[in-house]
């Protein structure tokens, strides 16, 4: 396994549509322990392939996060590739979000509480979550990575503008891919 490079606010690898998975293979398998631990080393609720360079439809989730009502998987990560959302509330939530591609950055987005998503795991198989809360709202967050629609999109005008010049102060000299424990030393 390995801890991957997170891609950072504006790397153009975020503003890609992400392809669809087709080989549910051993290389992929790899890629989603890798990706796991990504996110645990950057204590993430969540990551999209994007944001660690890889344009697919891929994102892992924390499966310590809350709630799930029905489906998915009892584990510590839930895996979701090609996911769809299929059903949504008709209610909408305002929820403070950060990413792992904005570190340290949180903003009020609109979201629905919750959600039904198709997706497939790791072997290929077809599979259903209806989530709500936290889980609903991350699921809905890491669907918008794969599509190239990032947090910074969701705020107004003012956010985005303190938002952009906070990222150049940061990390505008780096080639905006770093290991999870040089972005830490970074927000020191
Ligand atoms: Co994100």
């Amino acid at each position: 396994m390995a801890i991957l490079d997170i891609y950072l606010y504006p790397h153009p690898v975020l503003r890609k549509k992400a392809e669809r998975v087709e080989k549910f293979d051993s290389e992929l398998h790899s890629f989603l322990d890798d990706m796991a631990e990504t996110m645990f080393a950057a204590d993430g609720v969540g990551l999209a392939a994007p944001q660690v360079g890889v344009s697919k439809r891929i994102f892992v989730l924390n499966g310590e996060i809350e709630e799930v009502i029905s489906g998915g998987t009892s584990s510590k990560v839930y895996e979701m590739i090609n996911p769809e959302i299929i059903e949504v509330d008709e209610d909408k939530i305002i929820f403070e979000e950060g990413c792992l591609s904005f570190p340290d950055i949180y903003g009020p987005v609109e979201r629905f509480p919750r959600v039904k998503a198709r997706y497939y795991d790791r072997f290929g198989e077809e599979r259903f979550i209806e989530a709500a809360e936290l889980l609903a709202i991350a699921i809905q967050h890491e669907l918008d990575h794969l599509n190239g629609v990032l947090l910074i999109d969701k705020l107004n005008v003012f956010r985005q503008k303190k938002i952009k010049k906070l990222m150049k102060k940061r990390f505008g000299d780096t080639e905006l891919h770093l290991q999870p424990s040089e972005i830490k030393k970074r927000l020191k």
